[in-house]
């Protein structure tokens, strides 16, 4: 079998053109004898490779000159502790539960502050995005939590929290770089790479330079401190090398399609074939409220398990893989990042329309 269109939730697919060039480096990297590899991290070529892609990171998002970007390891796991670990002042901190992922960054910040839950959508099975207009947020809260992209559920936030005046956090982990994004409404965001980004193994965190400090209690590491890593420019230890290296050349992809704006464009024309296949089908629903449906992640289902099984059994031989959805919510579930051509995903419509001729009663 050649190349699938794979449409897991994460790690997903890359860009061909990355991978290809990937390929070409592999042994060579740019006249220097190795692979990125194999290179030292303190070496001149490496320096250049990291430096270029925080250059090309910052002017794809448009980060200001007050925010710092780190490339670090750990994942999202690791900032559901580091977060709190690093913010919290007053001892209180708000989060907005819309799925497992904010529920288990709320769980995990818990062992380092008070941990307010100012809305959820628990209530119908995460199938929506809370009202976030006019939050109950405690006065003293370091911040306010969301969960920008909920992975599993299929929702996503069109319209940021009236935090009222408190700091941002935001996990955009499979949302990240799929649409432009206003920086300064943030405290602080972040995202593991392995969904739209890069390989896994890396995490990139974006944060205001004042949220930066170093009056922290003394159990937090070394190694989980924001400031040891902006002090270090993210070399403070040994950086997850290759996988920057891979995220700088996703970079510069994104800027030859044209910027998060035509990202942006490109991700609403796939999921506009998408949903509108899905409300035409009478056999397969969505499981989200319309407005709050994710232009990253779609879960559907038949409603039946033994058809469901068959759909992603069938779909499979026909390259279209990695449909199988989360236990959560059952079914199926299309992810389709920003390396997911058009064409996947009207090659998957096509198949739903066949499956549906073959199945409906
Ligand atoms: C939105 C979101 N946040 C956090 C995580 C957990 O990330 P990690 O596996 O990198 O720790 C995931 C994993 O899929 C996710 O989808």
């Amino acid at each position: 079998m050649g190349r699938v269109f794979n449409f897991s939730a994460g790690p997903a697919m890359l860009p061909l053109e990355v991978l290809e060039q990937v390929q070409k480096e592999l042994l060579d990297y740019h006249g220097s004898g190795m692979s990125v590899m194999e290179m030292s991290h303190r070496g001149k070529v490496f320096d250049g490779i990291i430096k270029e892609a925080e250059k090309d990171f910052r002017e794809l998002v448009g980060v200001p000159d007050n925010y710092s970007v780190l490339f670090l390891q750990g994942g999202g796991w690791t900032q559901f502790a580091e977060v709190p670990m690093n913010l919290t002042k007053n001892g209180t901190a708000a989060y907005i539960i819309t799925g497992n992922w904010a529920k288990n960054a709320a769980k995990e910040a818990e062992r380092y502050t008070k941990v307010v839950r100012v809305a959820s959508s628990e209530d119908q099975n995460y199938s929506y995005i809370p009202d976030c207009s006019d939050l109950d947020i405690p006065d003293d809260a370091d911040y306010v939590y969301i969960c920008e992209n909920n992975t599993i559920y299929g929702t996503e936030y069109f319209e940021l929290p009236n935090t009222k005046g408190h700091e941002l956090v935001a996990d955009v982990s499979s949302c990240f770089l799929s649409r432009p994004i206003d920086v300064n409404r943030y405290g602080l965001f972040y995202g593991g790479v392995q969904k739209n980004v890069g390989p896994a193994g890396v995490t990139i965190v974006v944060v205001r330079n004042d949220l930066v400090r170093d009056d922290l209690p003394d159990y937090v590491p070394k190694m989980l401190r924001y400031q040891t890593q902006v002090e270090k420019n993210s070399l403070f230890n040994t950086p997850p090398a290759f996988g920057i290296y891979v995220c700088g050349l996703v970079f510069k992809w994104i800027k030859a399609q044209g910027g998060l704006a035509a990202m942006d464009q490109i991700n609403r024309e796939k999921a506009k074939i998408f949903y509108d296949a899905l409300d035409e089908s009478k056999l397969f629903q969505g499981t989200v409220r319309r407005e709050d449906r994710s232009l990253m992640n779609a879960p559907f289902v038949t409603g039946d398990p033994d058809l469901d099984a068959a759909f992603v059994k069938e779909a499979e031989a026909e390259g279209l893989v990695s449909l199988k959805g989360h236990r959560s919510v059952g079914g199926m579930r299309a992810s389709m990042y920003n390396a997911m051509p058009v064409e996947g995903i009207q090659k998957l419509v096509s198949f739903m329309q066949e499956f549906e001729a073959k199945h409906r009663v």
